[in-house]
């Protein structure tokens, strides 16, 4: 049946309810529009409030300009600088390692495993083997799924290497009762536009003391010295998020639980409306509670079906879908760099070719997934 929607279905778009407004009317109120203030210490307290409600261990928080800012302060947190050597996962976008090479140190990839498409530690106990010196492991949590932190955060200890957790998809997931983004040493959530709650650009960098975060402000605000005058013994950089944005956040934040709500149905239509089909859902261990960023898909080996033909089928209903990350040791940029894997046969590059990820926005309605869902099956 020929559908007789208008509109585009999409991946992830940002959802506001209103109540946004009433906060950043406030910043006209009180007249405060500057890139740090009364929102952003409220947003910072908030998320670390809402982190230990969720079971985390007490952690402090900077509101940033963006996921990728609080990554390289991470990485400048550790004193990652040229020479240095960053184990990172494979399966991600590029944002997770571009400031590994900001700081001139080099990236080495590590395979995924199957079980969450996300870090093998037998990859990363490799890494370690031919890298010994790694300083930092940084650690995605691919779509909002818990990656194996607790595993991993043993191996960093055994090698003395700094665990960061790109959490920038996964706020809102668990493992095992525990927050992603309060796992690791250091934690990093993205408010970009199409993630699970919005700043419409924003980032958040989680830390275990409030020293890290203090200096990781210094950093933010161009390392200003206390003096009367502008005095700088260092590089900074202008990463602070601005008092509206963080207004923005506030307001998102009481509706992060229902996003989440929303996007796991999303995953179970999925899971029922294309069971029979040769696919498979992302797939995630037990005793985790992911975000279900995004819904993807997997084809099985050997079906004539590609992703790309699927992807195909659907754009001409006008609906959006995405291959999966592109791993990054296949990335033109990274050809040069090492990558560990160690089952003979590379799983980012078999997900790769073989998943898509799904519309998943929680402003689709059931009628919406439903004509996607008929889309796929089409296919097939
Ligand atoms: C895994 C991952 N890491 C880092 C980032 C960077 O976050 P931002 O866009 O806020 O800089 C993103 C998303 O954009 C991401 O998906």
């Amino acid at each position: 049946m020929q559908s007789t929607r208008q509109h585009r279905i999409y991946l992830s778009t940002p959802t506001s309810h209103g109540d946004e407004e009433r906060y950043i009317h406030e910043t006209f109120v009180r007249n405060w529009l500057a890139p740090l203030g009364f929102h952003c210490d409220a947003f910072e307290a908030e998320v670390c409030d809402y982190l230990a409600a969720r079971g985390g261990q007490e952690r402090s928080a900077l509101c940033l300009s963006s996921g990728t800012a609080a990554l390289h302060l991470a990485l400048k947190l550790c004193g990652i600088g040229r020479g240095d050597t960053v184990l990172c996962s494979d399966m991600t976008f590029a944002a997770s390692v571009n400031p590994v090479c900001y700081e001139g140190a080099e990236p080495v990839f590590v395979d995924a495993e199957r079980e969450s498409w996300n870090m093998d530690p037998t990859a990363l106990e490799a890494a370690f083997a031919a890298h010994p010196n790694a300083r930092a492991v940084i650690l995605v949590h691919l779509y909002g799924t818990p990656a194996r932190t607790r595993e991993i955060r043993q191996i960093c200890r055994v090698h003395g290497a700094v665990l960061i957790e790109d959490a920038a998809e996964a706020m809102a997931a668990r493992d095992g009762g525990e927050p992603c983004g309060a796992l690791g040493d250091l934690g990093v959530f993205s408010f970009n536009g199409n993630k699970i709650i919005t700043t419409s650009g924003g980032g958040m960098l989680i830390t275990q003391s409030e020293q890290q975060r203090a200096r990781a402000l210094h950093l933010a605000t161009q390392a200003r010295e206390d003096a009367p005058w502008y005095e700088h013994r260092e590089v900074g950089y202008n990463y602070r998020m601005s008092n509206l944005l963080a207004g923005m956040g506030r307001a998102q934040l009481t509706h992060l639980e229902e996003h989440r709500a929303r996007k796991a149905e999303i995953y179970r239509r999925y899971a029922a409306g294309l069971s029979g089909l040769p696919v498979t859902m992302n797939p995630y261990r037990a005793g985790t509670e992911p975000n279900f960023w995004l819904s993807c898909l997997l084809i099985e080996r050997g079906c004539a079906v590609t992703p790309m033909a699927v992807a195909g089928a659907l754009a001409e209903q006008n609906i959006e879908t995405r291959p999966l990350w592109k791993p990054m040791h296949l990335q033109p940029v990274f050809r040069q760099n090492e990558y560990s894997c160690t089952g003979g046969v590379s799983v980012t590059e078999d997900l790769f070719f073989r998943g898509l990820c799904l519309p998943s926005d929680i402003k689709m309605t059931e009628e919406e997934q439903d004509e996607v869902i008929a889309a796929i099956r089409a296919c097939f």
